[in-house]
């Protein structure tokens, strides 16, 4: 061979070495990497923790300090108030506490007024109050109906907000429509696919980069593996399974856990060899569903245009929204067990 070519030769082999180590390197994590079993012996059901990012996300998903529980002493709000229509039950002093500690939680900077007209306390003339007003229906039906999912654990409005005025994370419909392939690229198509995702949509994989609308607001089927060998009995698409790899690549990263910590994964489907976390999981799909579908959607009215996504919609709930990238959400300490006022529904008028 001729100096020429073999530096060719060469020079080629580097560059693809190049192409393939650079990525590789930048990609890999600092140990120690640990793995934990969590199936039965021997069936490789792992768990891949890298111990300086489980210590990061303790840190970022402690329970804040809060205040302590008042006796049900004096006057009832319902008696003391003008327009309390689902904490009228509270002594004023219970009233209070949880007035203060939902302003911790929401809008420790902007304080009462974010929800409040400080001229006339009844007043509901803030977008936020009446959002407020429903948000409380929606945690006490979340404590009280779907225990299946949050167990005695509860979840109260932190567990969302951590201190914001909208959650850290949340999703708004972004359907792709039939047709507009306006600004996509020769690969791409409609369902969103081929472009990255974010690690909470779809793991930066080129999944569909919408698997909530599907999913968490419509109730499309998620089943997509035949349950039979014979030919012509599994009627899914690779469009759907695309799709319904999507939401369990959400489903993994927004409780930061690999698909083994409900599947065994030689059988996704069968649930006879599925963890019981996955049931606990089934459950969540529906109440995420009933969360957005009666309490985040109807609320669409309320809120200002600056506050939807481009379809006009609400911003709504995800499994992200409460787990933060963790299996339990603030790793299962429970602080709806002191705010007994959200464990239980005491309205459910519609504002
Ligand atoms: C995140 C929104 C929000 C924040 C922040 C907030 N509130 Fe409220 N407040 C509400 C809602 C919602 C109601 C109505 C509750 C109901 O209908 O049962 C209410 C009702 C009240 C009422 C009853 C008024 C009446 O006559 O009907 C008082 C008093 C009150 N809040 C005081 C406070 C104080 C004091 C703070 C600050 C420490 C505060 N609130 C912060 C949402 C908020
Ligand atoms: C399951 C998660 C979840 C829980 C629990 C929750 N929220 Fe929210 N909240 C949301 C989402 C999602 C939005 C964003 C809607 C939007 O911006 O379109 C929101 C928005 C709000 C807003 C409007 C903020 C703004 O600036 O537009 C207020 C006020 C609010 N929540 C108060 C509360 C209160 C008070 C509680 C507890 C009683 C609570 N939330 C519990 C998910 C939650
Ligand atoms: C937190 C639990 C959980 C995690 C993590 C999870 N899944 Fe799932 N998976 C479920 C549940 C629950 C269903 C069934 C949903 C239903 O029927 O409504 C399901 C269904 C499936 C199905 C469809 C099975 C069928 O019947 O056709 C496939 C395939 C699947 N998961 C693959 C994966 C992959 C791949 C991963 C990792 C990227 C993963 N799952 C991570 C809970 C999980
Ligand atoms: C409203 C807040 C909230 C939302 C939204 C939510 N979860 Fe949860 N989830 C919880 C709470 C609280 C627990 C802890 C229950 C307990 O202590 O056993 C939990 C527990 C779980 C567990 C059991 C963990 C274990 O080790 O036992 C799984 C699995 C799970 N969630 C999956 C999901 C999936 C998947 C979604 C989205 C479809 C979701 N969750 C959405 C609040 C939520």
């Amino acid at each position: 061979m001729n100096y020429g070519i073999r530096a060719a030769v060469l020079g080629l082999v580097g560059i693809f070495a190049a192409f393939i180590s650079i990525p590789m390197i930048l990609g890999f994590q600092k140990p120690t990497i640990e793995t934990i079993q969590h199936g039965p012996r021997g069936v490789a059901m792992g768990l891949v923790y890298n111990d300086a990012d489980v210590a990061k996300s303790v840190a970022a998903n402690k329970v804040p300090g809060y205040l302590p529980q008042l006796p049900p002493v004096g006057p009832k709000a319902s008696v003391v108030y003008k327009n309390v229509q689902i904490l009228g039950n509270l002594s004023v002093g219970q009233f209070t506490r949880l007035m203060a500690s939902i302003t911790q939680w929401v809008a420790p900077v902007q304080g009462c007024n974010y929800c409040h007209n400080p001229e006339n306390l009844a007043d509901d003339g803030k977008y936020t109050k009446v959002v407020a007003r429903r948000m409380l229906q929606m945690t006490q039906n979340i404590n009280q109906n779907w225990t299946q999912h949050v167990a005695a654990t509860g979840v109260t409005c932190y567990t969302c907000h951590r201190g914001n005025n909208i959650p850290v994370n949340l999703w708004v419909n972004d359907t792709p429509k039939v047709g507009d392939n306006t600004g996509m690229g020769m690969a791409e198509m409609t369902p969103g696919k081929n472009h990255p995702t974010t690690v909470i949509q779809a793991a930066l994989s080129s999944l569909p980069s919408d698997p909530y609308t599907p999913y968490l607001e419509n109730a499309e089927n998620i089943r997509v593996q035949s349950s039979v060998a014979l030919p012509g009995t599994d009627n899914s698409s690779i469009k759907q399974t695309d799709w319904t790899y999507a939401l369990m690549m959400h489903m993994s990263s927004a409780l930061g856990v690999n698909c083994t910590y409900c599947h065994n994964s030689r059988a996704f489907a069968d649930w006879s060899q599925s963890t019981p976390q996955r049931v606990t999981a089934w459950y969540g799909i529906r109440m995420v569903r009933e969360a957005n579908n009666g309490y985040m959607d109807p609320l669409a009215p309320v809120f200002p245009a600056n506050r939807k996504g481009p379809q006009g919609d609400v911003a709504k709930v995800n499994c992200a929204t409460c787990h933060n990238g963790v299996y339990k959400p603030l790793y299962g300490v429970s602080m709806a067990k002191d705010f007994p006022e959200l464990q239980k529904v005491t309205s459910s008028a519609k504002p």
